[in-house]
Parts: structure tokens; C-alpha cells; sequence
């Protein structure tokens, strides 16, 4: 089967967040399985040109009244043709941000299409991606389907509900099967206007992560290499490592890790409310009493970058504060860093991910490839792939798995209280229970081995 991909992020050259991740690493399983599949970017100017091999110029063609160059490049073994309108559209600086970011997308998918057609490309199946490419979906149906492309089908996946509904409503009705990233959320949001009347073809399908790319035996921000069998040395060098380069005290401490964008999305006054949690236990008490944790117990380190200016400063505000009141326990790097949050996965015991809603989530699969326990709130992605050591053997076994992590149910600072008390009174309470635990986890598979199957069926009946 010959798959293209139309999208707008594609990691690690142009990745803001799961999205691009999932792009890079869905492709590269599905072409490991003998498809074919190639990929159409932007050739953004901010895009990190060092990780494309091969990058040359193709050819170029006349659209939407401007030249369109196309250039053609391997990323993580994949073919990638990357499209650079010269009106300059996509030389902005970033991948988003533009107040027409609409209309510089909606002009890349038109693209798109019209380059597969004037290059006389029949792929079996376009697949798309959120609102970003959604219009992909209705071009298709509108000037492509009745001429070159014919023999095409158009696959749409939803990441996130929340951005763009117009675009994912008409994407919804003109693609012939849509996705979107774990049973749960699919299940969550199957009441939607813009959703259920397409339940019929309507598929949720859970995320796995790259472990080629993902790999603490082949990780070069780590400094030991690791795999389940000496999860606990390679784990604790990287704490070291990673207590170092942020300045923290050098101790074996249970260190919590966060690793995300600062958007409401992601929780933001439970991860407020877990930092210091983490930090002072001191004035509620909780499933232990206050004096099984001194103030001098916890490290926290938050890797996070803020959209949102206001959410930033604020941030900026508490990072200063503890800084200087907390400094050897707790860093809010409040940047984007691609090496640190490896050293983060790596380093951290616990990786809280404390999310609103989740359409999937990766943070907490790429946690437990490095061996850390992933701390959740249970919704979307995160219920399906993280099971609470307490409450979930049950349902873990119906998955064939053991339990896994740590949940909480409600969106209030009680439901953080409660999960990350357990998981902090664990690592204390038993150790070799706790380094067991990192062992199984790893062990565990949350790679596109079973996901990608599940893609290529949907692909398949597509077809049909
Ligand atoms: P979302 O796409 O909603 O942000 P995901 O969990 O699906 O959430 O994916 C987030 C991806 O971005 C992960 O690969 C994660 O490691 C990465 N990431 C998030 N924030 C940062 C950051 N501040 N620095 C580096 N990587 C980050
Ligand atoms: C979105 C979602 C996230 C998901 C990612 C990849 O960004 O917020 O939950 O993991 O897409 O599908």
C-alpha cells in the first residue's frame, strides 16, 4: 500500500508537540511493515535543517498564483517532500503563530494535493491530521477525487478536539474513515456535533511511541546506557547527571518530572498545586502523616514551555520563587529543550502528567520506556495506558499487562494529593518493590507494534 501523509509538524525537524511525534513515528512502523510511505511538509525556515539527509531541490510548479518549490530529503528514514511557496508564507519564523495561520495551511493543503496529482502520484490512502490539514479532506472530495487521484482514500485523525472545529467538522464529513488517538478520548467525545453523526466511521486507535527513537540504550543524552536489566544504575547515573546540570542537590531523592506545554489543556493549577506539594507537604495530611516526609525530601523539575505570554510570566514569577526559597529541590526550566527532557525521562522517578483532558498523551508512554513511573489523572490516552498499582490490577489484566503507575480521578488539587502520595510513599516504603516496578514498566510495549496493525486494517477497509 503507497500511504501519504499531508501535515504540518513532523518531528524532530518541525515538532511542537505529540503531533509530530506521531507523524515521524506512524510512518516509520507502517513503512517497516513493506508500505510505502512518503510524507508532504511545509519547508518552514525555522525547520532544523541538520536533521533532514539528502536535502535537495526537485522541481518547481505554478500555484495558487506563486512558484512553489519542492524539495525532497530523508527524515529518520523517510521520504519527505517538503513544499516552499515563494510568496513566503512559511518563512515566518515558526510553525504557528501567524494571525493567518487558516489560510497558510488551507493554501499548503491545496498544495499538496496539486503536487500529488501534477506528479502523477496515486497514493492508496492521503491521511491528514487535525484542523491544520484537515482541508485536505473537502479539497480532496471537491477537485481531486473525480480526476488523477482517484483511486485515493482519505484518512483523517483528530489529535485534539479542541482547536479548530470548523475545519474538523467538514474533515469529519468528507473523509472516508477518521481516527483519533486512543479508544478512551474517542469514547469522550463520541456526543460531539461534529462527531457523532460519523460514528460509523469514526475509529480510536492508541498512540505507541518510537523505541528506535526513544531508547535509553541508544540515547545520547543520557550518560549510561540502560535497558531493564540495569534499569537502576542507568537510571540513577541520569539523576545525577541530571541533578548536575540543573544546579540541584545531589542526592537519591524522589525526583518528579513534568514535561509538557503550559496550556490549560495540561492542568495547569494541579501542576502549580503538585510543585508545591511535592515540595512542602506540610500543611494537609493526606494518606501519610506529615512527618514520613521532611521538607527536604522532594525534588521537583518542571520542563514547559507557555503559548500563552500571561501563563509564561506567571510561571516565570513562581520559577524565581523557588528558586530562591526551594533552590537545590526545584527547577522550572521554562523553555522547549528536546536533549533535557530526554535527561528528564531518564532521571526522573515519577512523570507527572496531571492532564484536563488527553486526547492520548506520549509523555507517560515515553516515561515508562526510561523506566520512571508515570503519575496521571485518568482521562483519555492517559486511562488507557496507565494503571493504577492500587486500583487497576483487574482491569490491567484484562490488557494482559500488570499495573503500571499512578491515577487520580478528579481536576482537583485532593485527586494530585492522592496519587502522588501513594507513588512518593512507595519509592520510600519499598525500594526494591519500587525498582521492580521500573523494570516491568519498560518491559511493557507501547511501541506502534499492535497501533500500526490497527492503521493499516483501517487503511485496508477504507479501500474497500
Ligand atoms: P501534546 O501534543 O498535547 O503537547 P503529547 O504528550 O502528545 O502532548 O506530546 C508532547 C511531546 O512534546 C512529547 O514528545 C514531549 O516529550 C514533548 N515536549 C513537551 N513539552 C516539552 C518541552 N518543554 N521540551 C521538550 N519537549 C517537550
Ligand atoms: C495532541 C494531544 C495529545 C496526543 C498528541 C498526538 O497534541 O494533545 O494527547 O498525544 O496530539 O496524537
Amino acid at each position: 500500500m503507497h500511504i501519504v501523509h499531508i501535515a504540518v509538524e513532523m518531528a524532530p525537524i518541525a515538532k511542537v508537540g505529540g503531533l509530530g511525534d506521531v507523524v515521524t513515528s506512524l510512518s516509520r512502523a507502517v513503512q517497516d511493515l513493506n508500505h510505502s510511505v512518503d510524507i508532504i511538509l511545509p519547508k518552514y525556515d525555522c525547520m532544523k535543517i541538520s536533521h533532514v539527509k539528502d536535502l535537495h531541490y526537485q522541481r518547481s510548479y505554478s500555484w495558487g498564483g506563486t512558484e512553489i518549490k519542492v524539495w525532497f530529503g530523508k527524515v529518520e528514514g523517510l521520504s519527505v517532500y517538503f513544499l516552499e511557496p515563494q510568496n513566503g508564507m512559511f518563512w515566518a519564523g515558526c510553525v504557528y503563530g501567524c494571525k493567518n495561520d487558516g489560510e497558510r495551511f488551507g493554501f499548503f493543503c491545496h498544495a499538496a494535493l496539486e503536487f500529488l496529482q501534477q506528479s502523477g502520484f496515486h497514493p492508496d490512502i492521503i491521511h491528514c491530521h487535525d484542523w491544520s490539514s484537515a482541508p485536505v479532506a473537502w479539497l480532496f472530495k471537491d477537485h481531486y477525487m473525480h480526476y488523477g487521484l482517484s483511486k485515493s482514500r482519505v484518512v483523517f485523525t483528530i489529535h485534539n478536539l479542541e482547536f479548530g472545529a470548523n475545519n474538523i467538522g467538514k474533515a469529519m464529513a468528507y473523509s472516508d474513515k477518521a481516527t483519533t488517538v486512543s479508544p478512551t478520548y474517542s469514547r469522550e467525545i463520541s456526543g460531539n456535533p461534529l462527531i457523532a453523526s460519523h460514528l460509523h466511521k469514526f475509529h480510536g486507535i492508541l498512540n505507541g511511541i518510537d523505541p528506535d527513537i526513544w531508547d535509553p540504550y541508544n540515547d545520547t543524552y543520557i550518560p549510561v546506557p540502560y535497558t531493564s536489566e540495569n534499569v537502576v544504575e542507568g537510571k540513577r547515573a541520569a539523576k545525577e547527571a541530571l541533578q548536575q546540570r540543573l544546579g540541584l542537590k545531589k542526592a537519591d531523592l524522589p525526583l518528579v518530572g513534568i514535561i509538557t506545554r503550559l496550556t490549560h489543556q495540561k492542568g495547569i493549577h494541579l501542576i502549580k498545586h503538585a510543585i508545591w506539594r511535592t515540595l512542602e507537604r506540610g500543611g494537609q495530611v493526606l494518606f501519610y502523616p506529615i512527618s514520613c516526609f521532611s521538607n527536604s525530601l522532594l525534588i521537583v523539575v518542571l520542563l514547559g514551555s507557555a503559548p500563552d505570554p500571561r501563563v509564561q510570566n506567571d510561571f516565570v514569577n513562581l520559577a524565581n520563587h523557588l528558586h530562591s526559597s526551594h533552590h537545590d529541590r526545584a527547577r522550572l526550566c521554562l523553555t522547549y529543550d528536546e536533549p533535557l527532557s530526554h535527561l528528564i525521562y531518564a532521571g526522573a522517578d515519577f512523570i507527572l502528567v496531571p492532564s484536563i483532558f488527553e486526547p492520548c498523551g506520549l509523555t507517560q508512554l515515553t516515561a515508562m520506556r526510561y523506566g520512571s513511573i508515570a503519575v496521571v489523572r485518568k482521562t483519555g490516552g492517559l486511562f488507557d495506558t496507565v494503571f493504577d498499582v492500587d486500583h487497576d490490577k483487574e482491569r490491567a489484566k484484562a490488557q494482559g499487562l500488570e499495573p503500571n503507575g499512578f491515577s487520580f480521578d478528579g481536576a482537583d488539587p485532593a485527586g494530585v494529593d492522592y496519587a502522588l502520595n501513594r507513588a512518593i510513599s512507595a519509592w520510600y516504603d519499598g525500594r526494591d518493590w519500587f525498582n521492580s516496578l521500573c523494570k516491568k514498566v519498560m518491559e511493557q510495549d507501547w511501541s506502534w507494534n499492535k497501533p500500526a496493525l490497527d492503521y493499516l486494517e483501517l487503511y485496508h477497509s477504507a479501500r474497500k
